[in-house]
């Protein structure tokens, strides 16, 4: 039976991996912190390790007799760039060189972010061959955490996955667009030409990471990177095939829901701004950052986020098990039962 260390367990894509390793029968490992939610992780099973992602020594202690490693924690939004970097880039190093400090180091898959390879033209897709160029603060320290961790690509199996918007159960990013849609029947975008999006369901997600650690190609030490236009070996964007933009999305959601009309709110600039800038005045007063600030600005006034799920399909056989709307309806039904809406 393999042997699987995950971090970021307690957090939403955290726990639906979890849920999943423990069903097929692996042996789970977590890292928490004192202050995660671990009652769910508990009820499941799993072995719980405390410790922090740069401390090299206990994660080196955590990971041994391991097979696979998910690194799987990170930081989605901070008040600054230097925690993004901390906890995106230089903990995803610690955890790399905690895996080759093993006498036969385990398979890392890292969960990084369409962000970290940035959006592409209105009617083009981008696809792992494409250059990096993100534009956000949280895609630059996803970017950071991926050269991070293949600095050690030539002892780790490495694989790198990159998820567009992930949704599902425990998932936060999209529930305000359906608490708006369901109590009010209002649908905010926050620009009036939304981008082309790039999703997936946290279920399709959980199985493309197994399939990862099971047979993905592995990256390339920084030495042996292919010349320019050719895919980067062990890179995989997460998405389905379908790009609903915001507005899309809200239809999609509202029909979820059972609503006949949804009121599409397009904010014209500088509008949105300063919405987002107020929010993140607000979360700094209460010192909890929100999913609302300036950077994630950055990303909603960008051409395209359509990416590329063809390198996944093609070296592991990946397709989504379920069209979109039918992901945004079990999403719904979930949100309902567990009382979120
Ligand atoms: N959600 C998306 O749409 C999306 C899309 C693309 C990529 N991703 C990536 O997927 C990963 C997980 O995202 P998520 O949506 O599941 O986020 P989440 O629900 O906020 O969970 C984050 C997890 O990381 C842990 N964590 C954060 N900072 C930490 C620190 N300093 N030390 C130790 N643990 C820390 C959290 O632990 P605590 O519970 O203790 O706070 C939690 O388990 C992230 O790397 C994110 O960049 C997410």
């Amino acid at each position: 039976m393999k042997r699987v260390f995950v971090t970021g367990a307690s957090g939403f894509i955290g726990r639906n991996l979890v849920r999943e390793l423990v069903a097929r029968g692996y042996e789970v490992r977590c890292l928490v912190r004192p202050t995660s939610s671990i009652r769910f992780l508990r009820r499941a099973g799993a072995e719980l390790r405390y410790g922090g992602l740069t401390d090299l020594a206990g994660l080196r202690e955590s990971i041994a007799g391991c097979d696979w490693v998910f690194h799987v924690a990170g930081l989605t939004q901070a008040f600054s760039q230097a925690e993004l970097m901390r906890v995106n880039a230089v903990a995803a190093g610690c955890v790399a060189e905690a895996c080759s400090l093993q006498p036969e180091p385990p398979t890392l898959v890292l969960v990084s972010s369409l962000a970290a390879a940035g959006p592409c033209r209105r009617g083009s897709v981008r696809t792992e061959a494409d250059r990096p160029a993100p534009v956000s603060h949280y895609g630059h320290s996803k970017r950071a955490g991926e050269l991070a961790v293949e600095r050690f690509a030539d002892r780790v199996p490495v694989t790198i996955l990159r998820p567009g918007i992930v949704f599902g159960a425990w998932g936060r990013l999209l529930h305000p667009m359906f608490q708006s849609i369901s109590r009010l029947g209002v649908h905010v975008i926050p620009t009036l030409t939304p981008p082309p999006l790039s999703m997936i369901h946290a279920a399709d997600l959980v199985n493309l990471l197994i399939l990862a650690a099971e047979r993905g190609t592995r990256v390339q030490p920084p030495g042996d990177q292919p010349p320019k236009g050719q895919r980067a070996s062990g890179y995989y964007f997460a998405c389905d095939a379908e790009y609903p933009d915001y507005a899309d999305l809200g239809g999609l959601i509202g029909r979820a829901l059972g609503r006949r009309h949804v009121f599409l709110w397009h904010l014209a600039d500088p509008f949105p701004w300063l919405v987002a800038g107020v929010f993140e005045a607000v979360s700094r007063i209460r010192q909890r950052a929100d999913i609302i600030n300036w950077d994630k600005m950055r990303e909603a006034h960008v051409h395209s986020w359509a990416s590329s799920p063809l390198a996944a399909e093609r070296d592991l056989g990946f397709r989504p098990a379920h069209p979109l709307a039918q992901r945004i309806q079990e999403t719904a039904d979930w949100y309902r039962q567990n009382r979120w809406l």
